[in-house]
């Protein structure tokens, strides 16, 4: 088992779609990743948003407000006093109009100015007027973000209602690696998308664990039994879970994907692995996702050395089960009497889907099975796109249009905050909204 830097690669992640027309304001603050706001800038331009910008003095020593300027069409704020005018709206009037406010990269000062309420300059007055929703995108080096001070500015800032994309873990402009890097401008889009859609923080309080990807069972070093899964649904209800405000971990099989920024991810090969890392990290968790594509039967005897091709032992591999997770998950729940674990379990069929999937609810006792019929166009397997039915314990079943698979994601989370507010788990009180 490994645990993973969040966005080893990058790959697209955003709809873009919802984006057009919008105002986003992007405050740049003084770190070295202030120059990454310039893609992010471009990006959002080309998604169509009206992006405005605003720096502080320290910003404009790491990236020339003239190329924010070239790249949004608009004037870039340095000082309350000043260029403020050029906007034609003041500080106020821009709060207004904006639709979300980013602050990309955040140093560990103006998280600090804006938890302790000090408006000093424009960012940071800007901030403080918002009405929109605000994100901040912390960069620093790690042991200024590991600072328990940091932390509980933070933490406060979260109470209060301000969201957070990252730091991501990986190498550090000072050398190093560690927590600390500005999260990917996909990711920071991802997050300023579902504001623009008017998903709350809803999950706030609540630890969910999900997983993703397929699970591969050795027969020898360099043979294994596995699946088609691509991780990319299991991904998107993490990542959906992290914008929604959960404290999220993804246990995934071997995929392409990174990991979604604020995601605490642990790599696995095989359904045993799986096993003991999910049995350990759901102990204290309020809502389990299994996308994962676990396999069912694993070879016996797996070879420590690469089997002959004309070996005999290759024809006849033996197989043997594989622990059922999610099964023993309601099996523990059962026996523990404490039902605050809700689990949420997909279902992978080619016919008689809702039938299937049912029957696989009620044996494996979960409280709700998202079946997909992985042979129709645009579902299941490695597409961007999922076609899938809610079958809960009791009720109808739900049959969702084609949908991307982020969607499919908010769906499912949709459902499963129900069954949490029913079942009544959270560490703190969660948002309502
Ligand atoms: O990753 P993608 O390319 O995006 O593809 C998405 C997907 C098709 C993998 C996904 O939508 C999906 O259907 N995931 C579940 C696939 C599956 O394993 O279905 P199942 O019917 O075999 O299992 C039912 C449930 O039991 C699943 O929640 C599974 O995680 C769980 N299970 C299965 C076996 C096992 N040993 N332990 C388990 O926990």
């Amino acid at each position: 088992m490994a645990r993973r830097a969040p966005n080893a690669g990058v790959y697209a992640v955003s709809g873009n779609i919802m984006l057009k027309d919008k105002t986003i304001v992007i405050c740049v603050t003084g770190g070295i990743a202030a120059y990454k706001a310039c893609d992010l800038a471009s990006k959002l331009v080309q998604a169509g948003a009206n992006v405005h910008v605003i720096m502080t003095r320290n910003a404009a020593e790491f990236v020339g407000p003239l190329t924010l300027r070239a790249l949004t069409g608009n004037p870039v704020v340095r000082s309350l006093f000043d260029e403020i005018r050029e906007f034609e709206i003041g500080h106020v009037s821009l709060s207004e109009k904006t639709d979300c406010l980013v602050v990309a990269p955040a140093t560990l000062n103006i998280i600090g100015k804006v938890a302790q309420g000090i408006a000093d300059d424009a960012v940071s007055t800007i901030i403080s007027a918002a009405k929109s929703p605000v994100i901040f995108a912390p960069a620093m080096h790690t042991s200024m973000w590991n600072n328990p001070i940091t932390q509980a500015n933070v933490a406060r800032l979260k109470e209060l209602g301000y969201r957070f994309v990252g730091p991501d873990r990986g190498p550090l402009a000072s050398g190093g690696w560690g927590i600390g890097r500005l999260a990917p401008s996909q990711e920071i889009m991802y997050h300023i998308e579902t504001v623009i859609a008017g998903r709350g923080t809803d999950l706030t309080g609540y630890k969910v664990v999900v997983t993703s990807g397929p699970t591969r069972e050795p027969i020898d070093p360099v043979r294994f039994l596995s699946n088609p899964s691509t991780g990319r649904m299991g991904h998107a209800v993490a990542r959906a879970a992290v914008a929604r405000g959960a404290e999220t971990l993804l246990i995934s099989g071997p995929t392409s994907l990174p990991p979604p920024s604020g995601v605490e991810c642990v790599e696995v090969n095989t359904a045993a692995q799986m096993f003991r890392a999910v049995m350990d990290a759901a102990a204290d968790a309020d809502l389990y996702v299994g996308a994962a594509a676990v396999a069912d039967y694993a070879p016996k005897n797996a070879s420590a050395v690469k089997v002959k091709k004309d070996d005999a032992s290759m024809a006849h591999v033996e197989l043997e089960k594989t622990p059922d997770i999610i099964a023993s998950l309601a099996a523990r729940r059962r026996e523990s009497g404490d039902h605050r674990l809700v689990l949420v379990g997909f279902a992978a069929e080619t016919d008689n889907m809702v039938e299937h999937a049912r029957a696989k609810l009620v044996e494996k006792g979960l409280d709700l099975m998202v079946a997909n019929d992985v042979t129709q166009p645009g579902a299941g397997f490695a597409v961007d796109t999922n076609v899938v039915t809610l079958v809960r314990k009791d009720g109808k079943p739900t049959a969702l249009p084609k949908m991307a698979k982020r969607e499919v994601a908010d769906r499912v989370l949709d459902e499963a905050l129900a069954l949490l507010r029913q079942a009544g788990g959270g560490s703190t009180q969660p948002a309502s909204d």
